[in-house]
């Protein structure tokens, strides 16, 4: 069986975020994603409240199982008895950090290895921090989030 670990952080998950899990899912018989445990960082959106979100918003994709985790990807990858990891080019910008990311992933784990998707050009721009800023100062979000998130948010009251 194929399966594939697509890690982030997805505070909160994107459309960019939710295309890639449908095409992930497209040519993987399993998606797991994984969702950074960051302690360093504060989420807007507790652990909990991710995890329900991308469940919540997957629903009708069926071969796809969410965890969070803490630590290495490679090391969660590793415990799913997954080889390859998922992650979206948007830019060049997101080429040199991705690249060298997976360049490390590959030399902690030489059987790791990433696989890199184009970016939709229509969610080229889109970030969950960008997201958050534009919901700030009162944007319209809905071309860049499913409406559920919409909903999450303004339970946040931010
Ligand atoms: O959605 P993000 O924040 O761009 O995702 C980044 C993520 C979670 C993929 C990355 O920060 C990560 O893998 N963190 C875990 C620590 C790790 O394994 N780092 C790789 C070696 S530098």
């Amino acid at each position: 069986m194929s399966t594939a670990v697509y890690p982030g952080s997805f505070d909160p998950i994107t459309n960019g975020h939710l295309d890639l899990i449908r095409r992930t899912a497209a040519i993987f018989d399993k998606v797991v994603i994984g969702i950074l445990v960051n302690q360093s960082k504060k989420p807007l959106f507790s652990l909990e409240e991710r995890t329900e979100m991308i469940r919540k918003v997957t629903e009708d994709i069926p071969n796809i199982e969410v965890y969070p985790f803490s630590g290495l990807v490679v090391e969660f990858a590793k415990e799913h008895d997954v080889n390859v990891l998922i992650r979206g080019i948007r830019s060049t910008t997101d080429f040199e950090y991705e690249l060298q990311m997976a360049q490390i992933n590959h030399k902690i784990d030489d059987k790791i290895d990433t696989l890199f998707f184009a970016t939709d050009p229509g969610y080229s721009f889109i970030s969950s921090s960008a997201v958050k800023e534009l919901w700030y100062y009162h944007q319209d979000i809905r071309e860049y989030v499913p409406d559920y998130v919409i909903q999450k948010l303004q339970e946040k009251e931010i």
